[in-house]
């Protein structure tokens, strides 16, 4: 079968097209013929990181989210069928309860193989089934952007009529703006491109702001909430956003710190926090559980996840450019 894998090389030469013998269930896996796989910005990290990265094995299959379908079953398989259509679990060994260094550890595509490849095997508990009105592509979506957004705002309560601020338009910041939307908030949304931001309007944003031209994005963001600020920050930025982010957040709001897309070194002013009784989040994906949950409302909604484009399988390193980018609206998925 044909897979991508990263190998320690610079840049996006670390993305080599190769063949390997197609994988056998053992006891309790399950054997899927991949049919959509979907980028994340991690995803960049591995493959241009991978040189020097000590931790990395010589050679990796990448990526995370994947969705195909179940074509054999290994013995004590209980409750996956052949012919099921499911996703991937970002960490499959993460079934529910806290988080721990363990489950963290079984996350794919970075120390584990991931679903670059034609066909993946997985632990049973390891996928969940898509819901039925996406394709293959938009189930894809979901293992790590859509858990991430859905974990961040179901942790602490969003009654309706809060605000919630998104950064940016990839991944995320898309899927926490249209879970906001069912929970019944309103939400604000910063983008650096003008045309994006026409698209955050249709997607039903309140009030965007081109984080670019309007730097200190905090003070229309205290306007527009008439002082009071937003009660969600969803802070994908990370060096660049969080001082805003602490000086538009409520009193007794909730920051859930995601990513780090500007940089993960911040200076804070430990004051804001403690003196508004700011929660600050640490958010890193989800649980199965989450996972069911989430696929739960997203069928009864008939959400759809934003796929901005899917690449054809022999254009993964194309992909992985556009992502770089950051051209895309929502996201990038590569059809196997
Ligand atoms: N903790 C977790 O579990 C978890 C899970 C998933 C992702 N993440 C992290 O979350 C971040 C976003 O991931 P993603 O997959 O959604 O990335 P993505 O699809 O690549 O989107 C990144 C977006 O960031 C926006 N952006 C860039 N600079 C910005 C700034 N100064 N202010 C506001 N927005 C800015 C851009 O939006 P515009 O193009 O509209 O300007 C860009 O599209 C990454 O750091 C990723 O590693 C963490």
């Amino acid at each position: 079968m044909k897979v991508w894998e990263v190998v320690k090389k610079p840049g996006f030469d670390a993305l080599v097209l190769a063949q390997k013998p197609e994988p056998k269930p053992k006891a309790g896996e399950v054997l899927v013929k991949m049919h959509a796989a979907a980028l994340n910005y991690r995803d960049l990290l591995v493959v241009k990181d991978a040189s020097n990265d000590s931790d990395m094995p010589e050679s990796i299959i990448p990526l995370s989210d994947g969705a195909g379908e179940v074509v054999a079953i290994g013995s004590n398989v209980k409750d996956v069928e052949v012919g099921d259509r499911i996703t991937s679990c970002f960490m499959p060994e993460w079934i529910e309860g806290p988080l721990t260094a363990k489950k963290q550890m079984s996350a794919l595509g970075y120390l584990n193989d991931g679903v670059l490849a034609e066909y993946s095997v997985f632990p049973e508990k390891g996928v969940i089934r898509c819901p039925g009105h996406l394709s293959y592509e938009e189930a894809a979506a979901l293992p790590c952007a859509a858990l991430t957004a859905w974990n961040a705002l179901t942790r602490r309560k969003l009654l309706p009529g809060s605000t919630v601020l998104i950064q940016g338009t990839g991944g995320v910041s898309l899927f926490a703006l249209q879970f906001a939307k069912l929970f019944g908030a309103r939400v604000i949304g910063l983008s650096g491109s003008a045309e994006k931001i026409i698209r955050l309007k249709e997607l039903g944003a309140c009030l965007t702001i081109n984080y670019r031209t309007t730097v200190d994005w905090a003070r229309p963001i205290m306007e527009f909430t008439g002082g009071i600020g937003v009660d969600h920050i969803i802070e994908v930025g990370g060096s660049a956003t969080l001082s805003n982010s602490l000086s538009c957040i409520r009193y007794g709001g909730t920051i859930s710190i995601i990513g780090q897309v500007t940089g993960a070194t911040v200076q804070i002013d430990l004051g804001s926090i403690l003196a508004k009784d700011v929660t600050l989040q640490g958010i890193y994906v989800g649980s199965r559980k989450m996972f069911e949950e989430m696929n739960n409302a997203i069928t009864l909604h008939k959400l759809k996840p934003v796929v901005d484009r899917s690449f054809p399988f022999e254009q993964a390193r194309a992909a992985m450019e556009y992502l770089e980018s950051a051209k895309h609206f929502g996201k990038v998925c590569i059809t196997i």
